[in-house]
């Protein structure tokens, strides 16, 4: 059985996370979504439970999809779930850097677990969960950034959006 964690902070899930999510739950078996914490990021707006929730409502109708939360390094957890490869997207080059120095962190720590990235597709590739935020907290209009529920959970957070 080919299985697959994609781990990241979702903080939170966005379109862009959830077109990896369906387009990497084709190539898998399994494929096992969690929120790992990113020690760089110290400021966090959704709780643990918040995002993992939210992340379970956006792939709901995926069945090969299972949300969670682990804390610890990404490649025990991909151990715990028996997976042979870690996936992660790609925005732009700028993304480049970052991920290569994470896979080649975690190839070292666990050279049986491969590391496969998927190009996001582009309409989303301008899209991070730190622009949603900002955008939602300053009244702008996020439609089509973020699923439904995520949208409706960013309201009840920082209230309705603001009409001109
Ligand atoms: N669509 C939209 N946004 C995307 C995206 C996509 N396809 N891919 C990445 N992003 C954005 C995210 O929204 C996020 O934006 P933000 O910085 O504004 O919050 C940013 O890109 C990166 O987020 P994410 O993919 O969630 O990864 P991350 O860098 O926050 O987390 C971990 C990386 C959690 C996987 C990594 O820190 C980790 O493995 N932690 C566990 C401990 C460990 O093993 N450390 C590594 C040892 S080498």
């Amino acid at each position: 059985m080919r299985i697959a964690v994609y781990p990241g902070s979702f903080d939170p899930v966005t379109l862009g996370h959830l077109d990896i999510i369906i387009r990497a739950s084709r190539l898998f078996d399994k494929l096992y979504v969690a929120v790992l914490s990113n020690s760089n990021k110290r400021e966090r707006y959704f709780s643990w439970h918040e995002r993992v929730e939210m992340l379970q409502e956006a792939t709901a109708d995926l069945p090969k999809v299972h949300c969670e939360s682990f804390q610890g390094l990404a490649v025990e957890y991909a151990r715990s779930r028996k997976a042979q490869a870690i996936v992660r997207g790609l925005r732009a080059v700028s993304d480049f850097e970052y991920e290569l120095k994470l896979a080649e962190a975690n190839r070292h720590l666990a050279p049986e677990i491969e590391t496969v990235f998927l190009m996001t597709s582009h309409q989303y590739s301008f899209i991070s969960s730190s622009i949603v935020r900002e955008v939602a907290q300053l009244g702008g209009n996020i439609d089509g950034w973020v699923p439904r529920n995520v949208a409706e959970r960013i309201a009840q957070k920082y209230g309705p959006r603001r009409e001109e």
